[in-house]
């Protein structure tokens, strides 16, 4: 199939003698002429260099986008003088409200001066001399395949919107990308972890996937959002946070200081987000109550399921006898009720009001009193 162009620049008697005159010395220099602003930007800190933050000025600043951008669709940077015919790229999201939070510029300069590398920044060589027993490690490994399992998505999601959302917003963009980036890494060290120490992969869980499912099936962005990092990545940052509690070596307790502090980030610009989307759009609190409400199902289906309750339970008691079962179930219902209490706060943060009295956690509790 013959290749399509807007333009054939090689039928184009006028381009080829541009080019020729160029060839001579003749330059055209229009845009030399570019009626864009003249600024000139230098770090505010040494130390942490040229962020975007010491760039945000003038005509090229995040204040500068509009809430409705209407004038285009392009992947013209920000700023800069647009000719005619740049192509319409199709963007879906073209509403600030619909994707913007007040921090993004500092979660993106944070994203990557805590890098970290799953290859080299974990002791792998120093987990056979752990002392951990074999029933253990299995719970361990079963929580390592749930969490490699339910990782990818948040790679997934940003990764669907990003082409969707308009090249204006480019640090919002910027920061998702480097969501994709962590959690990517993510899944590799409990992957790694998992076939690290004598076990493997254990069983994948039907109930989880449903889950990670109903979050790539959102219908706008910020549903997506709100399910994925306040609802699923804030239960994970809860997890994460009982890493001390739960992780069976000190290798372990590593890796979930240093996932926790991605997770952290992530939930922070998703209750960001939210709060910059409610203050835009107060009405739209219904919107959102009605997508936690089949979304917390889905999450008491995970959070209930075998796959990730039970291995919770025996390395939170730290063994299989009936003591230890006794004290993992009550220290995992009380991390549980925690992590319950934590989301609620989240949401009353970013200004989302009565969803305690509303949530199917507080119909769950009850049933279970
Ligand atoms: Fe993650
Ligand atoms: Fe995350």
């Amino acid at each position: 199939m013959a290749y399509y162009s807007p333009v054939d620049f090689l039928q184009d008697e006028e381009f080829i003698e541009g080019m020729k005159r160029r060839q001579n010395g003749e330059l055209s220099l229009t845009w030399m002429d570019a009626a864009t602003e003249r600024v000139r930007c230098s770090p505010q800190s040494p130390r942490r260099g040229m962020t975007y933050k010491d760039i945000n000025v003038g005509s090229y600043s995040t204040d500068a986008i509009p809430e409705v951008i209407r004038s285009h669709r392009t992947m013209a940077p920000r700023g800069s003088a647009l000719p005619l015919g740049l192509p319409d790229m199709g963007y879906l999201v073209n509403r600030k409200s619909e994707v913007w939070a007040n921090n993004i510029l500092a979660l993106y300069e944070e994203s990557k001066t805590r890098q970290w590398n799953a290859s080299t920044d974990i002791d792998w060589c120093a987990l056979p001399d752990c002392q951990i027993t074999d029933d253990m490690e299995k719970a361990f490994c079963q929580l390592c395949t749930l969490l490699t399992e339910v990782e990818m998505i948040a790679t997934d999601l940003p990764a669907k919107w990003i082409p969707l959302i308009n090249h204006d917003m480019i640090e919002l963009k910027s920061l998702l990308c480097m969501q994709a980036v962590d959690e990517a890494r993510h899944t590799e060290v409990f992957r790694k972890r998992a076939l690290a120490n004598g076990v493997g992969l254990l069983q994948a869980s039907v109930v989880a996937e449903h889950a990670l499912k109903g979050i790539l099936d959102a219908d706008t962005y910020t549903q997506a959002s709100v399910f994925l990092h306040l609802l699923g990545e804030g239960f994970i940052l809860s997890t994460f946070r009982n890493g001390e509690a739960i992780a069976p070596t000190a290798v372990d307790k590593k890796i979930f200081r240093l996932v926790m502090q991605d997770e952290a980030r992530h939930v922070s610009y998703g209750m960001m987000h939210l709060k910059y989307f409610l203050r835009a759009h107060p009405s739209r609190a219904e919107e959102i109550h009605f997508m936690l409400d089949e979304a917390e199902t889905l999450m008491i289906g995970l959070l209930g399921s075998a796959e990730l309750a039970e291995p919770l339970i025996i390395l939170a008691g730290k063994g299989f006898g009936r003591e230890h079962i006794e004290r993992g179930v009550e220290l995992t219902l009380f991390n549980q009720l925690k992590a319950i209490d934590e989301y609620f706060g989240r949401l009353e943060h970013a200004g989302l009001e009565g969803r305690r009295e509303r949530s199917q956690f507080t119909k769950l509790l009850a049933m279970l009193a």
